[in-house]
């Protein structure tokens, strides 16, 4: 970025702390109504519906046993390791802390897996810097700390963590003694006599364990049971944030009589809002913050994950007026993690401040680099321009009409019958030389591709991809075969460094005609599968490194994106920055991607939502967010499009985007008066993009997402605390 630049942006970072009518709009939106239920919910498992989750949830407190061997730590410099032993059965394990700049990482997992459990690649950024700790051992806790403030108080009988942060017990692990780690076994002969739990992981025996089925679907779970889970509480605070992706409010609500919140990454169709249904990305990360101290808390695991959230004594109000009053009681927020694989993996990011958080949780997860201006401005996309002349006479309405906006993209119709890397010939017949009239003025083209491939002869990309050995497949060896938008499809293992390799080279411009003005959209990335178990891929698919599906789901929509990201650099060879919305995302896809809220509804309710899932989204790293505008679903009235462009005219990432069923909705199309107004609502974006551009440049260096909740602002201000029809563009605009 050039100098004038970053003047122009410190400067409107002065002028722009004035209060604004935006606080205004998102007022009138918060007393709308919200929509009616419209999800086919039977698609979807409840908790009770999930073997494990189920189990997981019976555990009571105090249920566990598990003993730390203080007498005999393994100290380095840092990192510290203890062997953990289960009273009940003797199974053993392995507790390791270990340091990074005012993070403390939790490790559990077990001594010697019957094979390898799985540990979360490619989330934390590469080569991370650990830190030095002071240690400090006693007979029942020894004592880890990192820099001054930084403190861990490890427990031996039973296991548990405290963490301290400048003298105040901020967050605890294994407190409550609910961890249970289902350690790998032998499947039981059925012919045999049911033995006698041999340890208190045995303890619930059920069918669920070895087999299970919904939907139609069965998941053979050759491995059984291999799930996870502890508690993780907050003494000081019940004003707990993050968890996304759900259509929910930005403060956590408590779980006791619902589900838990649960993320796995999945293809909802006309989701739901107020509810802790899983979506299309899944963050297992928690902020906790209150006056006192601020802490994040990262779940580094990929399967199927079911959060508990208990926020339940005394209730939200309650615990404000009593933080307001100074009283000590009901002020814990408690947590309750639950995986179905994998091994427990927990970073405390210890503050104390919001920022300081933020900043921790950005240089392990990386953050977002500098968007160009253009990907920050006003984007004009539909389910789908048909033809060259059709997307041409947009771009021209643009102009025609005066309203700003920078880039026009063409959904999955755009391809000769759905085989990415492909146009239809008939309807765009010369695409370079279109995507270059486009870009004379200044402006770019999106196209999507996704990563389920039409199993067609003769399509050069499942020949490659067969013959290259490059999908996905089952456990025997044959390669998965699912139902996606092509008719039959199979999937892109992503998690092999060579179909990534593949991948990025397809962006070389002499095998995708496009030009370096053409960007990318990575939809149905969970992944999407029509006839799949919850419209996603059976848990008992195999990835690249003898993975099973089930340990890595969460993860496939990553190693999408950063295939993308990778060709896009190589296409330009390494000039240019690539642009890539995603859907589908984890921790970590901030590295790569912007991401919006998927497929919305053209209702009062989705546009109000959008804010506290962009809020959710930008504290955990996502700030590149936004919302269909107008909704996807169905048909904005006139209001309704005035309303959401005036809403996202102030979100980090601005797309017009339609249903391929819905009437257009170019800006121009519900009138006069309403056409003047989104322009000026539009070329208010633009006046301040500087602003937006120099926020993303600090998001890059610092983290600090340039969509804010107040108490990021205002950490001492508990009445900001639950606002969600509020929100800051950076300090205090
Ligand atoms: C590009 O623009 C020129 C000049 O307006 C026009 O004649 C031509 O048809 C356009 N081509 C495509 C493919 O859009």
């Amino acid at each position: 970025m050039s100098e004038s630049t970053r003047k122009t942006g410190t400067s409107l970072l002065r002028w722009a702390c004035v209060p604004h009518a935006l606080v205004l709009y998102l007022s009138i939106l918060s007393v709308l109504f919200n929509s009616c239920d419209t999800v086919d919910r039977s698609k979807f498992r409840t908790c009770d519906q999930s073997g494990f989750c189920k189990r997981q949830r019976a555990v009571k407190e105090g249920y566990s046993k598990y003993k730390v061997d203080l007498s005999n730590g393994q100290v380095s410099s840092d990192k510290v390791t203890f062997s953990v032993v289960n009273p009940d059965g003797g199974h053993k394990y392995i507790l390791q802390i270990i340091a990074y700049d005012g993070v403390f990482r939790v490790k559990f997992n077990e001594e010697s897996p019957l094979h390898p459990r799985y540990e979360v690649e490619h989330a934390l950024l590469p080569d991370l810097k650990t830190t030095s700790m002071q240690v400090s051992k006693g007979s029942d806790s020894w004592t880890l700390t990192i820099g001054e403030n930084a403190v861990a108080q490890v427990f031996g009988d039973p296991l548990r963590v405290d963490l301290f942060s400048q003298g105040k017990k901020v967050a605890v692990f294994n407190g409550r003694s609910t961890l249970k780690f289902e350690h790998l076994r032998q499947k039981p002969d059925v012919n045999e006599e049911p033995k006698e739990a041999d340890d208190s992981e045995n303890d619930v025996v059920e069918s669920s364990m070895w087999e299970e089925s919904f939907g139609g679907n069965t998941d053979s779970k050759p491995r059984g049971p291999e799930s996870i889970a502890a508690d993780i509480d907050f003494p000081l605070t019940q004003s707990l944030y993050g968890l996304p992706e759900h259509a929910d409010t930005f403060m956590l609500k408590d779980t006791t009589n619902s589900d838990p919140v649960r993320l796995y990454n999945l293809d909802v169709f006309e989701y739901e809002l107020d509810n802790v249904m899983a979506l299309y990305g899944a963050i297992p990360y928690v902020i906790a913050h209150s006056p006192e101290a601020t802490v994040g808390v990262l779940w580094l695991n990929a399967a199927e994950t079911w959060v508990d959230v208990g926020v339940s004594k005394g209730g939200l109000v309650d615990s404000i007026v009593n933080l307001v009053g100074g009283s000590e009681e009901n002020k814990e927020g408690r947590t309750r993690w639950m995986s179905e694989s994998g091994i427990i993996d927990t970073f405390f990011f210890m503050g104390p401040k919001p920022a300081d958080v933020i900043r921790q949780y950005g240089k392990l997860t990386g953050t977002t680099p500098l968007p160009q201006m253009w990907a920050i401005g006003s984007h004009q996309c539909r389910w789908n321009y048909n033809d060259e002349d059709d997307l041409l006479s947009v771009d021209a309405n643009f102009d025609k009409y005066d309203i700003p906006y920078d880039s026009i993209w063409l959904d999955i119709e755009y391809t000769d019958g759905k085989k990415y890397f492909t146009w239809d010939h008939h309807k765009f017949p010369h695409p370079v030389e279109m995507i270059n009239n486009i870009s004379s003025k200044g402006r770019k083209l999106v196209t999507i591709l996704d990563p389920h491939i039409k199993r067609e002869s003769g399509y050069f990309l499942h020949e490659d991809a067969t013959n290259q050995d490059l999908y996905v497949k089952d456990k025997n060896g044959k390669i998965y075969e699912g139902w996606c938008w092509p008719g039959s499809s199979s999937y892109l293992d992503f998690f092999d460094p060579k179909v990534r390799q593949y991948w990025a080279s397809l962006f070389a411009l002499d095998k995708f005609p496009s030009t370096l003005d053409t960007y990318i959209w990575n939809d149905m990335n969970e992944p999407s599968v029509f006839n799949g178990p919850e419209v996603t891929m059976p848990k008992d698919m195999m990835h690249y490194g003898n993975w099973e599906h089930r340990d890595v789901h969460n993860l496939y929509g990553l190693m999408h994106i950063m295939s993308t990201f990778e060709g896009l650099l190589q296409r330009s060879e390494n000039r240019l920055r690539p642009f890539i919305l995603t859907r589908s995302h984890y921790v970590g896809a901030q590295r790569y991607a912007a991401v919006w809220t998927g497929d919305n509804k053209a209702d009062w309710g989705h546009l109000k939502i959008s804010i506290p899932m962009c809020l959710s989204l930008s504290i955990s790293g996502m700030s590149h967010c936004g919302a269909d505008i107008g909704g996807f679903f169905h048909n904005p009235d006139a209001e309704l499009m005035l309303r959401w462009y005036q809403t996202a005219a102030f979100q980090p990432f601005m797309r017009n985007h339609a249903h391929i069923e819905t009437k257009r909705r170019e800006p121009w199309l519900f009138g006069d008066q309403i056409t003047s107004m989104i322009r000026s609502v539009v070329r208010k974006r633009y006046a301040l993009l500087p602003y937006w551009y120099t926020l993303f440049y600090e998001n890059e260096k610092t983290g600090m997402p340039p969509m804010r909740p107040l108490w990021l602002q205002y950490p001492d201000d508990v009445n900001t605390f639950p606002i969600q029809d509020q929100y800051l563009i950076g300090k205090c605009f």
